[in-house]
């Protein structure tokens, strides 16, 4: 195979959701599907801490859950699939964002019976913003829910995105009678009495009367429905998928491996190839350049704490990695030689046989990469477009246990701030050192590391969450700090105020109407 059928055949995506809305179950049972795993189960073992290999940070095993994101990769009709985690709840960090800017696509898993929610709008936003195509999967159909029509439409009113249905449920719960499937031409039955689970549409594009589904109140339902929407609803637009403006939606049940492989095989027809990337100089580098480039968008440290090593994985971005070659590490502008890599399995993590545009490579770190790093060969020579940073919204204050210990404990912050494992502050006022997350569990993997790798004892103070605001150098002045308004400065040195809540910043506002408040900084 050429590298550019090679490349061709990738597909990357990331899957999106609300805990417990069945992202792990759907994962399993695509892991299934593409032959990675034999029984599913394997990947909620790891999930519920009882999975078998030890390799896993202690923090990960005692909170059962996985610390960062991982990768899952499987072939399944002619296409290599990557699947890039992105862990929901309190594991939540800076992690599973910039996850989402290494994927080509996203699939959106949503729980019937709750619609919407907090978590998924979160992530649908950051992959609203990168335009890349969103597929949507309504799951738990076995279980009572919400009414299709309205799901769809909260899809429209909530997210903001235009939804076309690709199949459609016949009733639900209970009375769950399998999937009316226009798509395909055929109707994929719940449970079906004959054995018989696909029953193909007749010569007049019809379920054939002798069926007894036809006789299904509910059958006649989902039919009403459906072509109400293909008459009135959204149409079928490749283009509008692939910009990111139109989901396809697909309903099933992953718990019962239902209208998942249908799910699978329609999204690996439109999910898109590797996409290119920007570099500073807005120049878009084609993963077929023949010339190997990637960028670092996480770095997990102590995957085996018995070798205290870090992975940095990478997203390549164009050609081909092979093993022991050497490649620019563009903002040192030095040559480092990619020999120890691996690429990760469901059940493990392999040597790297091929890795080409669009798969993940991770490479043995210590201590040279940064996330956001970029890496090139060849006529290549320009950083890709830097990641976008993710305001916090969870805050600690933090010292040193022991006082004699400063210059470890300084040496570890700046380290693990400039990594992009958290973010600093240092109050204006006072000069406490105060750090930011999306995600509580960055503080633990934080305290985790200062001790483990810095030998540095901690004492974090939890400020709850807060609103940040940068505002300009010239309207800077001591006087407005307070504690509901906390003056400080990034790691940039740029001037903000860590506000209490919403309110405490209208509040401030109307004292200091001159005093722009900015979501971003900006000079
Ligand atoms: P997550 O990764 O998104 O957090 O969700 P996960 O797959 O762990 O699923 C959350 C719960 O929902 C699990 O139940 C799971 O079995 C259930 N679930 C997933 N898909 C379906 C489905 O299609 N139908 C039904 N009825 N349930 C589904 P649990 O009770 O939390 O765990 P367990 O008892 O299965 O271990």
């Amino acid at each position: 195979m050429t590298l550019q059928e090679e490349i061709k055949k990738r597909r990357t995506f990331a899957i999106i959701s609300h805990p417990d809305a069945g992202k792990t179950t759907i994962t399993e049972q695509l892991l299934k599907f593409g032959g990675a795993i034999r029984e599913a189960g394997t990947v909620k073992a790891r999930k519920t801490g009882n999975f078998a290999k030890s390799d896993w940070m202690d923090i990960e095993k005692e909170r059962g859950i996985s610390v960062t994101s991982s990768v899952m990769q499987f072939d399944y009709a002619g296409k290599r699939v990557n699947i890039l985690d992105t862990p929901g709840h309190e594991d939540f960090s800076e992690d599973t964002y910039r996850t989402l800017m290494a994927v080509d696509a996203a699939v959106m898993v949503i729980d019937s019976a709750k619609g919407i929610e907090a978590q998924t709008k979160k992530l649908f936003q950051v992959v609203k913003r990168r335009g890349i195509p969103v597929f949507t999967f309504i799951n738990k159909l076995d279980r009572d829910g919400r009414e299709p029509l309205d799901l769809l439409s909260e899809l429209e009113e909530i997210l903001g995105i235009a939804s076309v249905p690709m199949n459609w449920p016949i009733g639900m719960g209970k009375n769950f009678q399998g999937l009316y499937d226009f798509t395909h031409g055929r109707v994929e039955v719940y449970q079906p009495e004959d054995g018989k689970r696909f029953v193909e549409f007749d010569e007049n594009g019809e379920v054939p009367t002798s069926h007894p589904l036809t006789k299904n109140p509910f059958f006649t339902q989902a039919l009403e429905d459906a072509e109400l929407l293909l008459d009135a609803g959204n149409q079928f637009s490749e283009e509008e998928v692939v910009a990111g403006q139109l989901t396809p939606v697909f309903f099933g049940s992953a718990l019962t491996s239902f209208g998942v492989e249908t799910f699978l095989e329609t999204f690996l027809e439109y999910a898109p190839e590797p996409h290119s990337h920007k570099t500073v100089d807005e120049e878009e580098i084609e993963p077929l350049n023949p010339d190997f480039s990637g960028f670092i968008f996480k770095i997990q440290a102590n995957m085996d704490p018995r070798h205290r090593d870090r992975i940095a994985f990478v997203r390549i971005v164009s050609g081909e990695f092979e093993r022991g070659m050497d490649v620019n590490l563009v903002r040192m502008g030095k040559k480092v030689k990619l020999s120890n890599v691996t690429q990760f399995m469901a059940e493990s993590r392999e040597n790297v046989e091929n890795a080409v545009a669009g798969d993940i490579i991770g490479v043995y770190d210590t201590g040279t990469y940064q996330v956001g790093d970029t890496l090139t060969t060849g006529k290549l020579k320009k950083a890709f477009e830097p990641l976008p940073t993710f305001t916090p919204e969870l805050f600690m204050r933090v010292q040193a246990k022991n006082v004699m210990k400063q210059k470890s404990f300084q040496k570890g912050i700046d380290q693990l701030v400039q990594e992009g494992a958290i973010q600093l502050y240092k109050s204006y006022t006072t000069g406490d050192i105060m750090l930011g997350a999306v995600g509580q569990l960055q503080f633990e993997v934080f305290k985790d590391r200062m001790e483990r790798e810095y030998n540095s004892e901690t004492i974090m103070t939890p400020m709850g969450s807060k609103t940040v605001r940068w505002i300009k150098e010239e309207d800077l002045d001591e006087k407005m700090s307070s504690s509901r308004n906390i003056l400080a400065r990034d790691r940039f040195d740029h001037p903000l105020f860590l506000f209490e809540n919403e309110f405490a910043m209208r509040w401030f506002q109307d004292k200091y109407p001159d005093v722009e408040l900015l979501e971003q900084f900006s000079v």
